[in-house]
C-alpha cells in the first residue's frame, strides 16, 4: 500500500475501503466486468495510486441498464410514495453515518480540503437527500376546466398525472464527485425513476461507497446501478443507449454537445450542467470587507474547479486597486496543501493534465497585456498543485477573460462607465450564462442589473448562493435545464394528460 494510504492521518476505515477490490453495483449485486479492465485512482496532493477499480465497459452499461428497466417496472412501480420518502430519507442518515469515511475518501480521491468535503457531504449529500425525499410525496397533476368539441353538452373532465420518465442515465464529473452524485440520484427516485450512474474516472471511490450504502438501505435491486468507466466507451454507450429515457450530465461544454447528439437516437431526454465563466460586479459603494473575501473564496473554491467560480470581476475604477490589492494579499496567504492535513486552505487539481491545460492559460495570460499581480507558479514538489493566480487589467478580447479554466485563475477587469448597459454587456461577453453577482448598497443598480446579467443565476452581495431549495442552472452554452428545488425535478418527469367524457 501506499505512503498515503498509510499516512496516520486516515482511518482503519479508510484503509480498508481503499485496500477493498472494487466491482461494478448492476442489479444490487457487486459484478466482475464483462472485459477485464481497473482504473488506477490517483490522489493528487501526492501523485500516488491509492486504489485500484474494477472498469466497466458498454457491455456492462447494457447489464446496468438492463436492471435498471427490470427495476423500473417492477417492484419499485409498485412501491408507496411515502415508501419512496422514507428511503431516501434512510438513505441520508445512512450517509451521515458514514460522514468520516465519505470526508476521507473524497479528499483522497479528489483533493479538496477536508473541511470543505465534510461541509459540502453534509450539506448536499445528507440535506439534499432529505430535501428531495419530502418531495416525492408532493408530486401531483392538475384538474383542467375544458369544453371539448366531442362533448359540446354533456360534461367532461381533464386531469394530468405526472409519471417518472424512467431508466436515467447520470454522467458525473470530478471536481464534487460525492454531491453530484446525490445531485442526479435525489431528485431522479423521488420521481420514481431509476438510475445507471458513471461517474467520472478520475474520482470513483465516493460512488462506490454510496453503492455500498445504498445496498443497505432496502432500496430495491436494480434502482440504482454504479458502473464506475471511462467517458468516450461507456459514457458514450449510455448516452446513446436505446433503453435509456433521460440522461442528467454534469461536465464540460464540449462533451455536453456530444451527450446531445448520441440522444437523438431515441430522443431521450437531457439535461446539462455545464461550464461557466461567471462575472462578479463591484460598484464602488459596496462594502469592500465583504467583497474582497466573497471575491477570493468565490474564484478559488475548489482550486477554480468549479463550475459557477467568480472567474471574471468587473471592478469600477474608483475602488479597483484596492480591491486588487485586498484579493492579491488574501491569495498569497492562502496555504497549499494535501485536504487532510491541518491548515490546508487549498488542495492541487485533479490530474496532470487539468494541470497542463491551466498553465498553458496562465501563459496566455502572461503573454497578454494583463498584469500578473500574483501567483502563476507550480509550486516545488509532489501534487498536481498551482499557486491562486490574478491577472488584473485583462479585457474581454483575452482568451484567459473568455474561455472556462477550471483552476485557480482569476481575471480582473476595470470599470468607469456609469451606463449599466454597457458593463452588463461586457459581463455578458461570453458563451457561458451559469451564475454571477453584483455588488452595490445601491437598490436600484443591483436590480437592474440582476435583470441585464444573462445567467441562470446573478446573486446580489453575495455570489454563488447554493442550498437544495434554490434552482440552478445554466443559460446559453451553461447548459439545458434547471436542478435544485422543485424545478429540479421537472426534468425527471413527463405530463399525461386524461380527458373523461360523461
Ligand atoms: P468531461 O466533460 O470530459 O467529464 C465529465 C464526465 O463526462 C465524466 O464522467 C466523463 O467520463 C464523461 N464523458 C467524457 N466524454 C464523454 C462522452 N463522449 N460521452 C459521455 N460521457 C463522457 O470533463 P474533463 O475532460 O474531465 O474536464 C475538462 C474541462 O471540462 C474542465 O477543464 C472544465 O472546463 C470542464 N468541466 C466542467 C465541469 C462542470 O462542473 N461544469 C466539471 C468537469 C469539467
Ligand atoms: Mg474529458
Amino acid at each position: 500500500m501506499s505512503a498515503a494510504a498509510q499516512s496516520p492521518a486516515i482511518s482503519q476505515a479508510t484503509r480498508d475501503f481503499l485496500a477493498r477490490r472494487h466491482q461494478l453495483f448492476i442489479g444490487g449485486r457487486w459484478v466482475e466486468p464483462a472485459s477485464p479492465g481497473t482504473i488506477e485512482v490517483v490522489n493528487p496532493a501526492t501523485e500516488e495510486t491509492i486504489a485500484t477499480v474494477a472498469r466497466g465497459g458498454p457491455e456492462d452499461i447494457d447489464r446496468a441498464v438492463a436492471a435498471a428497466r427490470a427495476a423500473f417496472k417492477g417492484e419499485w412501480s409498485r412501491i408507496g410514495t411515502h415508501q419512496r420518502s422514507r428511503l431516501l430519507f434512510r438513505l441520508a442518515d445512512q450517509l451521515e453515518a458514514h460522514l468520516d469515511l465519505a470526508t476521507e475518501l473524497e479528499v483522497l480521491d479528489n483533493g479538496m480540503p477536508r473541511m470543505i468535503a465534510r461541509h459540502s457531504i453534509a450539506k448536499f449529500g445528507c440535506d439534499f437527500l432529505r430535501y428531495y425525499g419530502g418531495w416525492s410525496t408532493k408530486i401531483f397533476g392538475e384538474t383542467i376546466p375544458v369544453q371539448p368539441h366531442e362533448a359540446p353538452n354533456g360534461g367532461s373532465l381533464t386531469y394530468t398525472q405526472r409519471e417518472p420518465v424512467g431508466v436515467v442515465g447520470a454522467i458525473t464529473p470530478w471536481n464534487a464527485p460525492l454531491i453530484m452524485a446525490v445531485l442526479k440520484l435525489a431528485p431522479a427516485l423521488a420521481a420514481g425513476c431509476t438510475v445507471v450512474l458513471k461517474p467520472a474516472e478520475l474520482t470513483p471511490l465516493t460512488a462506490l461507497l454510496l453503492g455500498e450504502i445504498i445496498s443497505q438501505s432496502g432500496i430495491p435491486d436494480g434502482v440504482v446501478n454504479i458502473v464506475p468507466a471511462f467517458g468516450h466507451d461507456a459514457g458514450a454507450a449510455l448516452a446513446e443507449h436505446e433503453g435509456v429515457d433521460k440522461i442528467a450530465f454534469t461536465g464540460s461544454t464540449a462533451v455536453g454537445k456530444k451527450i446531445l447528439m448520441a440522444a437523438a437516437g431515441n430522443l431521450k431526454r437531457v439535461t446539462l450542467e455545464l461550464g461557466g465563466k461567471s462575472p462578479f460586479v463591484v460598484f464602488p459603494d459596496a462594502d469592500l470587507s465583504r467583497v474582497i473575501p466573497g471575491a477570493t473564496r468565490g474564484a478559488f473554491f475548489l482550486q477554480g474547479q468549479n463550475c459557477m467560480a467568480s472567474t471574471r470581476l468587473f471592478v469600477h475604477d474608483d475602488v479597483f486597486e484596492r480591491v486588487v490589492e485586498g484579493i492579491a494579499a488574501m491569495a498569497n496567504g492562502f496555504r497549499l496543501g494535501p485536504g487532510l492535513a491541518a491548515g490546508t486552505d487549498l488542495g492541487p487539481l485533479i490530474s496532470a493534465d487539468q494541470r497542463r491545460r491551466v498553465m498553458a492559460y496562465i501563459e496566455d495570460g502572461r503573454r497578454s497585456q494583463a498584469e500578473l499581480v500574483c501567483g502563476g507558479e507550480v509550486p516545488e514538489g509532489k501534487g498536481f498543485f498551482v499557486r491562486p493566480t490574478v491577472f488584473a487589467h485583462t479585457t474581454m478580447d483575452m482568451k484567459i477573460a473568455r474561455e472556462e479554466i477550471f483552476g485557480p485563475v482569476l481575471c480582473i477587469q476595470s470599470f468607469n462607465d456609469s451606463d449599466l448597459e454597457a458593463v452588463a454587456a461586457e459581463a455578458n461577453k461570453t458563451v457561458y450564462g451559469l451564475s454571477g453577482s453584483v455588488w452595490t448598497r445601491d437598490i436600484s443598480t443591483a436590480h437592474r442589473m440582476v435583470n441585464l446579467i444573462d445567467s441562470g443565476q446573478v446573486s446580489i452581495n453575495c455570489h454563488a448562493a447554493v442550498d437544495p431549495g434554490i434552482p440552478f442552472g445554466g443559460n446559453r452554452q451553461s447548459g439545458w435545464g434547471r436542478e435544485f428545488g422543485r424545478e429540479g425535478l421537472e426534468g425527471y418527469l413527463k405530463t399525461k394528460a386524461t380527458t373523461v367524457l360523461f
